[in-house]
């Protein structure tokens, strides 16, 4: 489960246009009178949705009484784990740590009869796609205290009108010169291209249309490679839809056959956990790992936090599951991996594993 501290105030260097974007923002949408504070952000995947939530936390955290990043709300709520989601709410925000909450009908309760009511709290959730998942980390009407900042991030608007936010911002993707800037930054490790590649950077750069997540992972499949490389790459995108799964799928398809294991084996049981101790597991299953995790994270397909946790963004770890699906002709025995509890009991209750599925 990721938790961002609330400790740092300054925004990451790396992040390109995010100022800017704040300074318009911020009295547009949010405020610093006696009101409670309710945004949406909403926007197809990759759009810089999470990215521009976590700007705002860390930048503003400090300025409130109580505050908590709600990280992967969707993920966690597919899993059945909302009520470990609250559980973080009640420990970050109320800083009890006697409060144990083993469901979301208990979570429920103890939230609504708790003294989150009357704080005032910088609050996001992000990635939600139910209302449900408001209601239970937010309440069904909102009694945090004057002033709080409620932030919700998702790519489904309707989510966000039934719930009552008002104000929803929706990320229109980086402008060209920033598009640039981002792609330069992963491709060169500097803003502006090299003399020789300007004019493929350019073409990369239209091809993946402001989308921040294509950016980057075009920039970082890029880096280090020769003109030849780079024209040939070009040539491929024009057989390729400008979907971004497909975007996101050349960096994967440019692996070697190991570290696409460890990739997909990140993406079904390890999104979250110690890099060290997932490293120790892959390594006693035979895999380079520690090689195997630095080529992803050079390639942009992994994150790894402050606190040495694994993080992945949430399109990556779809287009991984998607993989693993079209792999086995949408057979769950044939699977390669089976993460959830309901498929791993129904194949064992039909008897259907076809051949070796990871658990
Ligand atoms: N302004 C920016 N500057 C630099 N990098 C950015 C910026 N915005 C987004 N990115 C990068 O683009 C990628 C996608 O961003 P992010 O994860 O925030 O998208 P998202 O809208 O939350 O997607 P999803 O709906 O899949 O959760 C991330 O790797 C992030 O670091
Ligand atoms: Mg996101």
């Amino acid at each position: 489960m990721e938790k961002l501290s609330s400790k740092s105030s300054s925004i990451d260097n790396n992040l390109i246009g995010i100022k800017s974007m704040l300074a318009k923002l911020i009295p547009s949408y949010l405020g610093f009178g006696n009101d409670i504070y309710m945004m949406g952000i909403c926007g197809m995947g990759g759009q810089g949705k999470t990215t521009l939530a976590k700007a705002i936390y860390y930048k503003y955290s400090n300025h409130f009484e109580g505050s908590s990043f709600i990280a992967n709300v969707r993920e966690m709520s597919e899993k059945g784990k909302l009520h470990k989601l609250q559980q973080q709410l009640f420990d970050e925000i109320l800083e009890e740590s006697d409060t144990k909450i083993y469901n979301v009908q208990v979570g429920d309760k103890k939230l609504m009869d708790s003294g989150l009511c009357h704080k005032k709290v910088l609050l996001v959730l992000d990635d939600v796609n139910r209302k449900d998942q408001l209601e239970s980390l937010a309440g069904q009407h909102l009694k945090f205290g004057v002033g709080s900042w409620i932030i919700i991030t998702t790519r489904d608007e309707h989510v966000l009108v039934d719930y009552g936010v008002l104000k929803i911002y929706k990320p229109n993707g980086l402008d060209y010169d920033n598009a640039l800037k981002l792609f330069c930054l992963k491709a060169f490790k500097k803003e502006q291209p090299e003399e020789d590649y300007k004019q493929l950077s350019h073409k990369v750069v239209e091809y993946a249309s402001g989308l921040p997540l294509a950016l980057v992972t075009l920039g970082s499949f890029l880096v280090g490679r020769t003109l030849e490389e780079w024209q040939s790459a070009l040539d491929s995108f024009k057989n390729i839809k400008r979907d971004i799964y497909d975007i996101l799928k050349i960096s994967y398809d440019g692996l070697e056959e190991t570290w696409k294991e460890i990739f997909l084996d990140i993406v079904c049981f390890f999104r979250g956990q110690k890099k060290d101790e997932v490293i120790q597991i892959l390594e006693n299953c035979g895999f380079d790992a520690r090689i195997g995790v630095s080529v992803l994270v050079e390639r942009s397909l992994l994150t790894v936090d402050d606190k040495g946790c694994f993080g992945m963004q949430d399109l990556l770890s779809e287009m991984g599951k998607k993989i693993i699906h079209f792999e086995s002709n949408g057979e769950l025995g044939k699977q390669s991996r089976l993460w959830l509890i309901e498929d791993l009991l129904h194949v064992l209750e039909t008897n259907t594993v076809r051949k070796m599925t990871k658990l």
